[in-house]
């Protein structure tokens, strides 16, 4: 798979799932984050995509970029679906909040493991969460 600093990628599958992971990991691993840093960035990959695919009731897409900045480097992703929202983001949030049956740690998770993270839901009209993690460059 070519290395991208740019990219996006339909979210339409569970096999789209599995090439988000694969499309990130190369773009973090070649844009020099850490082994632990990468690893952080694809469960977030996954969580995300995965919620589109699962709850959106639609499909979508997820969008990266590589930013320098410096003497660091960042990956910005943005994961926008066209499904039915999110009724209480805040309640979303929280863990173990969950409209599945499962276990409803995703959203808190990647909060957890990004530097930043931002929601933009409307009933009917669709998500988009945006996240951004940040490394020493190499
Ligand atoms: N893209 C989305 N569109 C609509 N609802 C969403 C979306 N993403 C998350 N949600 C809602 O937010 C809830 C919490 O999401 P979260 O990822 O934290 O947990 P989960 O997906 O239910 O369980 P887990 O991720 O642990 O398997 C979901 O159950 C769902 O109701
Ligand atoms: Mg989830």
């Amino acid at each position: 798979m070519a290395t991208e600093e740019t990219g996006e990628h339909p979210i339409k599958s569970e096999g789209d799932i599995v090439t988000c992971r694969k499309l990130i990991r190369t773009a973090a691993v070649a844009a020099g984050f850490g082994m632990t840093d990468v690893t952080r960035i694809v469960t977030a990959v996954s969580e995300l995509a995965r919620n589109v695919y699962v709850h959106s009731g639609s499909d979508g897409v997820m969008r990266w970029e590589i930013l320098y900045q410096s003497g660091k480097v960042g990956i910005q992703l943005e994961f926008e679906d066209y499904g039915k929202g999110i009724p209480d983001v805040d309640q979303a949030m929280e863990v173990g909040f969950t409209t599945a049956g499962t276990m409803g740690m995703g959203l808190s998770g990647v909060k957890r493991l990004m530097d930043e993270m931002n929601i933009k839901s409307e009933i009917g009209v669709g998500t988009t969460i945006t996240i951004e993690k940040w490394g020493r460059a190499k």
